[in-house]
């Protein structure tokens, strides 16, 4: 029997409050109705990273009407409803808890079924989404919070190959350009600057690729960076516009070579999948994507759009939709959870996710 679902995501785990509706047709494309996402980055932008307080009561004050706001533009009620899916974790708590008992308070004024998503694996099943991806494939996710590679078996099923042991790339992209007075978030406008600089001037590390395996670590480069750039201002006096340049090039070459090498590792151990993925703010990266496609080589590079590559309620919809067609449903005694790994069989990530648990 053919079965259409439409499902309500909601997410609240880091500092964008979302709601979405997905709707999908057994055998068909699934569509996404409606995927509204309100950005606290100006509430937290004096502050110099998330609050986790400020963030939760944001997340409060915001969720009906994120929700109000997607069922409008999807013409739907809630009773046009088959479920409701929301991030359980992981995440800041206090933003975690404020969407899971929104979530509970629907579903027991409703009696719909409640479905908690791990927000790693929303990010994780996007490509089935935008793309229709079959099981296996292998996915990079990449953000200002953590980096993975996750091998993907359904949607229940990742197997962790390997990931950061200290800062996410976003994260170091970020410390980067503070590093070089440049604007928040750090990865477009060093990418904007090296665009006319050259990555070959100044001899930045790649961590661990001595080191066999998928881990890696990009926290040195801040370092390395900060020594560079102090030693052109000790000779000089200053940076000009090409010694800024220059030095982005170089971070985002070297960011790009550890991740591009470690993917090949990655592929190598993942014989059978149908494709190679990327997730995250930084998968915005240019440089690194084109990388990343060659790296895949034959394999088909999926790249979701960016919208549904960094925070929104559309892949927990979708996620939630997924679970739901196994026949998974969570009661009220569902939790939200701060730390909850993907793979519970994988070590855990030593360091990861230090600048809080948004991937
Ligand atoms: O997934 P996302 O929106 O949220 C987090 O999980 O943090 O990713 C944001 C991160 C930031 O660190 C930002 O600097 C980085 O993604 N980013 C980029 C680019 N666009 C965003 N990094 C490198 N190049 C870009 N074009
Ligand atoms: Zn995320």
């Amino acid at each position: 029997m053919t079965r259409t679902l439409t499902i309500l995501g909601i997410e609240s785990s880091c500092d964008d409050t979302g709601a979405a509706l997905v709707r999908a047709t057994d055998g068909a494309a699934p569509e996404i109705l409606a995927n509204i996402v309100a950005s606290q980055t100006e509430l937290h932008a004096a502050f110099g990273g998330v609050v986790p307080e400020i963030a939760a009561r944001a997340h409060a004050e915001k969720l009906d009407l994120v929700i109000e706001q997607a069922l409008g533009q999807a013409r739907l009620t809630l009773r046009d409803l088959d479920a409701i899916a929301v991030t359980a974790g992981p995440g800041l708590i206090g933003g975690v808890l404020s969407g899971v008992m929104t979530a509970k308070g629907l579903c027991a004024a409703t009696g719909l079924p409640l479905v908690g998503v791990n927000h790693l694996a929303g990010h994780a099943l996007t490509p089935r989404l935008t793309d229709g991806l079959e099981f296996p494939y292998l996915i990079l996710l990449v953000s200002g919070g953590h980096c993975q590679f996750l091998r993907v078996d359904g949607p229940e099923s990742f197997s962790r190959l390997g990931g950061t042991i200290d800062d996410a790339p976003g994260e170091a992209f970020d410390k980067c350009a503070k590093l070089l007075g440049l604007p928040q978030p750090g990865g477009p406008a060093v990418e904007t600057e090296a665009r006319q600089g050259d990555p070959a001037r100044f001899a930045f590390p790649r961590p661990l690729l001595d080191r066999p395996g998928c881990d890696l670590s990009v926290s040195g480069l801040k370092t390395a960076l900060m020594r560079a750039r102090d030693a052109v201002v000790a000779e000089k006096g200053g940076l000009t516009r090409q010694d800024r340049a220059d030095l982005c090039a170089g971070v985002q070459a070297a960011i790009a070579d550890v991740l591009a090498e470690k993917a090949r590792r990655a592929l190598s151990q993942c014989p059978g999948i149908t494709a190679f993925a990327v997730a995250g703010g930084v998968a915005a990266n240019t440089v690194l994507r084109q990388r990343l496609t060659a790296v895949a080589g034959d394999l088909p590079f999926v790249a979701p759009p960016l919208a549904l590559c960094t925070d929104n309620a559309a892949m927990i919809a979708w996620a939630g939709l997924e679970r739901l067609r196994l026949g998974a449903r969570d009661d009220m005694t569902l939790s939200a959870r701060p730390r909850w790994p993907l793979d519970t069989a994988a070590a855990p990530l030593i360091g990861s996710g230090k600048r809080g648990a948004k991937a």
